[in-house]
């Protein structure tokens, strides 16, 4: 038994990268190291809602007393959220890769035999999209995160209704502002009704103001 505004409410979150396999030992990946989606899924449950914490392989430990269903790849990370269906709300705050490699061997490639690998992409499932725009059970809120490194605004704008969620959490992840990987997150939260620019800081406070807000709306919409 959990007290808090989100008592018996059930969130999905998404978080971390996906791993792509190329061959048995190697793989295609991204700088994503699941910080904030661990603390969103840690302050979520700290308001006391039920989470399925669905992961890709993070560097950091995932939040203590929450359901984890640990994935590797994309497609499995699709595979997982389908199947926690249904929720009251969906937080997709993952760095999914938007490819995998549909020539991955289940050998291990050898250089003096194979020669230059020659990969070959196909697109991945977009886990955000599919939910979003879903007729049936579509979680009553869902939030997608944005990693943009120019004109973060009007791409995440355009994201939003493009992909039909109800919220946008966008950053700038541009190398120089130290967010992807790091401690501090600034953000510009993204709703029908507008943009709230959110002044810089730790990826924690970013997760309890966020958790906050949803519990909010879902107060509100229910
Ligand atoms: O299109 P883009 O990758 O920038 O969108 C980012 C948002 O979409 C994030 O919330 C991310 O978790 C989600 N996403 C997803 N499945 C994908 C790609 C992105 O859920 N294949």
């Amino acid at each position: 038994f959990k007290a808090g505004p989100l008592q018996g409410k059930r969130i999905i979150v998404t978080s971390g990268p996906t791993h792509e396999p190329i061959d048995p030992v190697r793989y295609i990946a991204n700088r994503s190291s699941g910080a904030q989606g661990t603390a969103l899924a840690r302050a979520l449950s700290a308001l006391g809602a039920e989470i399925v914490f669905i992961t890709g392989p993070a560097r950091v430990a995932p939040p203590a007393g929450v359901a984890v269903v640990a994935v590797e790849s994309a497609r499995e990370m699709a595979a997982a959220v389908e199947a926690a269906l249904p929720a009251d709300a969906a937080v997709f705050a993952a760095a999914v890769a938007d490819w995998h490699v549909t020539t991955a061997s289940d050998r291990k490639l050898k250089k003096s035999k194979d020669g230059l690998p020659h990969l070959q992409f196909g697109e991945n499932p977009d886990i955000l999209r599919t939910v979003a725009q879903r007729t049936v059970e579509r979680p009553k809120l869902v939030v997608g995160f944005a990693a943009e490194t120019n004109d973060v605004l009007e791409n995440a704008t355009a994201k939003r209704v493009r992909k039909g969620c109800d919220w946008i959490v966008a950053n700038d992840v541009s190398p120089e502002t130290g967010i992807m990987g790091g401690a501090e997150n600034a953000i510009v939260l993204i709703g029908e009704e507008g943009a709230e620019n959110w002044p810089r800081m730790s990826k924690e406070a970013v997760a309890e103001q966020l958790a906050e807000r949803i519990a909010a709306a879902l107060t509100y919409i229910s």
